[in-house]
């Protein structure tokens, strides 16, 4: 049924107030129709990298589509302590730089007046420390309590080796707080003993301000968003498989960058379309890097049927992807898919519990040490809502086909269960509220608005436009 427009605006209108920021709670209830076009904010991975290397490049960057969440907002403002300053060209109203000039130092930064503080960002400030691992001043990064429990021993080992002289200052051993010494680094050859492009991505930075060349080999491919972006500021790499190596001492050279929109946020209405029978959903110009394109290969398995119009820009593949919704059926993820789909891994766990049959996530292990552990959070809230689900220490199996129950969940403080649960309500029965949703401002400002266009049955493109006031 079409609502006519006045009605159709009064139902948003009363929707929004009551899935934004009151009480910082989601309410959400059931959908039976996802017909829509939008598209989703900026990669928040590549928003992060080209905040660093358009402040260390040699000139003025402009950055477009930049993701304006409070974790790449933390990362910008970083780089304004260090020295590069950027000025705001257009905005997300309410919060924050969708495009952006930046101002390159050309690698000479100076020292910050204060700690720099990454919030609730891994990214953030795991790339942050490989940037001020090999410098001539003190600093200090901070996070939040989520941020200051997490493994910092992966990135303060390798950058030890380069000679960085850092200390991990928190409660917890080997946690955030880090604070950095004055340090020449020299290169090195690392095995990294975990496959994550986050140290991959410090010790690289790293190998930028270090003596010779600096040889990293990863155990599995992860997302080579900065191996791209660096080719894109000129600097030359030498690849080989999971080899990377980086000769110390390069600039980047200053130039513009398109941020595609982020698949791991495309993936919640991803998920919300393959799992709803008869619907059609295009998200327009998503982010299709070979290294985080899983979600789509694991959509398509499992019954989706999903087709992309690619289309390359800034080093960075992209384009329109369009689903249309099925009778989904449980699948295994692959070893060998888990670091390709790692973000993706909650809201895949709400599909496989509204797809027939069993669905099996072994071999991720990393879970438990992302925002939360995601192990643990998404088999409670799957449980709450009626899911069957085993928990494994590495990962979960979920039968599928039990119908969900709206209930009261917890975001836990980590904005990929608030989403992932978010999506899980559209399909259960009754209202689904997830407290604690502030931290979707983390990576995907104005999911809110999204959701509440979704739940009222619209494809009118302005209710899902970000970059006006809502
Ligand atoms: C990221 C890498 C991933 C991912 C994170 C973003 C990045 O972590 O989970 O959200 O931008 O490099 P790993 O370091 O475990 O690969």
């Amino acid at each position: 049924m079409r609502l006519d427009n006045g009605l159709k605006l009064r139902k948003i209108a009363a929707i929004r107030s009551n899935t934004s920021s009151r009480m910082s709670e989601l309410r959400v209830f059931h959908t039976s129709t996802l017909k829509a076009e939008f598209s989703v904010p900026g990669d928040k991975s590549m928003s992060h990298r080209a905040a660093i290397l358009g402040g260390l490049s040699d000139g003025i960057c402009t950055i477009h589509n930049f993701l304006p969440s409070e974790d790449c907002v933390n990362t910008l403002m970083a780089m304004q302590a260090l020295g590069a300053r950027h000025e705001i060209l257009d905005e997300m109203p309410a919060h924050g730089p969708l495009k952006l000039k930046l101002h390159g130092q050309s690698m000479s930064l100076s020292a910050p007046a204060a700690p720099m503080d990454c919030g609730n960002s891994g990214t953030g400030m795991r790339l942050l420390a490989g940037l001020l691992a090999g410098q001539k001043f003190n600093s200090e990064l901070l996070g939040d309590e989520s941020l200051s429990g997490r493994p910092m021993g992966r990135i303060t080992l390798p950058l030890r080796q380069m000679g960085a002289r850092i200390e991990t200052l928190g409660e917890k051993d080997g946690c955030a707080p880090l604070r950095f010494q004055p340090a020449k680094l020299s290169s090195i050859h690392y095995e990294m003993p975990v496959a994550s492009a986050q140290v991959k991505s410090a010790v690289l930075l790293a190998g930028l301000f270090a003596n010779g060349k600096t040889i990293i080999i990863q155990p599995a491919t992860t997302r080579d968003h900065t191996e791209r972006m660096m080719a894109s500021f000129g600097i030359e790499l030498e690849i080989e498989g999971n080899h990377i190596a980086i000769q110390g001492g390069q600039t980047p050279k200053a130039c513009n960058f398109i941020v595609p929109g982020d698949i791991s946020s495309a993936a919640f209405w991803l998920v919300a379309a393959a799992a709803l029978p008869g619907s059609q959903l295009t998200l327009k110009k998503v982010g299709l890097n070979p290294t985080r394109d899983a979600i789509i290969t694991v959509l398509k398995r499992m019954g989706a049927s999903i087709t992309v119009a690619p289309d390359e820009t800034s080093g960075e593949p992209m384009g329109d992807i369009k689903i249309t919704g099925a009778l989904l059926k449980g699948t295994t993820i692959l070893e060998e898919e888990v670091p390709n789909l790692i973000d993706e891994i909650p809201v895949i766990a709400v599909a496989a519990a509204l797809a027939s049959g069993h669905t099996t996530i072994r071999n991720a292990r990393e879970l438990r040490v992302k925002e939360t552990d995601r192990i643990a959070t998404v088999v409670e809230n799957l449980r709450a809502m009626g899911g069957v689900v085993e928990e494994f220490e590495d990962g979960m199996e979920i039968e599928g086909g039990h119908p969900l129950r709206g209930t009261s969940l917890h975001s836990f403080g980590d904005h990929r269960i608030a989403m992932a649960f978010a999506i899980a309500g559209l399909f259960a029965k009754g209202e689904t509220v997830i407290g604690g949703t502030d931290c979707i401002n983390t990576s995907y400002p104005g999911f809110s608005r999204h959701l509440a266009a979704v739940m009222s049955g619209s494809s009118d493109p302005s209710d899902y436009d970000l970059t006006s006031a809502s």
